[in-house]
């Protein structure tokens, strides 16, 4: 009997599955926080966007079911603890600021950390996907990672007149 080294990720097939189960464990978190940001939010149109993505990160959730779908009828998540470190200092700010334009600042700063992060998380995916010759899966997760880019972009717009209201409240 040869040494037996411990070895989850054998191949980039399983690495691949693992991140899925990864990527739904992000949607997830983000799909029971983003109901608490809304309600923090004090901007209206903070809270429009929020919203917005609150229906697309469902979406979200859904495409990757499917996806890990392909590979095994038990369809399950793997926790995401980089996410959790987010959403839980992004909690700690809220938890320390009062209603208003700071809170709101980093509301929003909170989001852009998660948004930054799923797009590594997708891109590697994608990329992944494609060399693996799944084609499908690439598009797939190619449209979400573009849907992640917008959500980011609203995000930077918003944030340029929300930290002008912050430092004017300050
Ligand atoms: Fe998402
Ligand atoms: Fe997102």
């Amino acid at each position: 009997m040869g040494f037996i080294t411990p070895n989850d990720f054998p191949s980039l097939q399983e690495l691949y599955a693992a991140q899925l189960r990864y990527l739904l464990s992000v949607e997830n978190q983000i799909v029971k926080g983003l109901p608490k940001m809304i309600d923090h939010a004090d901007d209206p149109q903070l809270k429009q966007v929020f919203q917005l993505h609150l229906q697309e990160t469902e979406e979200h959730a859904r495409r990757v079911q499917r996806l890990i779908a392909d590979f095994t009828d038990h369809v399950d998540d793997k926790k995401d603890p980089i996410l959790s470190a987010i959403v839980g200092s992004g909690e700690n700010i809220t938890k320390e600021s009062d209603p208003g334009a700071v809170r709101d600042a980093g509301l929003i700063a909170t989001a852009q950390k998660v948004e930054h992060y799923e797009i590594a998380s997708y891109g590697s995916a994608r990329d992944w996907a494609t060399q693996l010759g799944l084609p499908n899966h690439a598009s797939v997760l190619e449209q979400t990672l573009q849907e992640e880019k917008h959500a980011d972009k609203l995000l930077t717009e918003i944030s340029h007149s929300a930290n002008l209201a912050a430092s004017a409240a300050a």
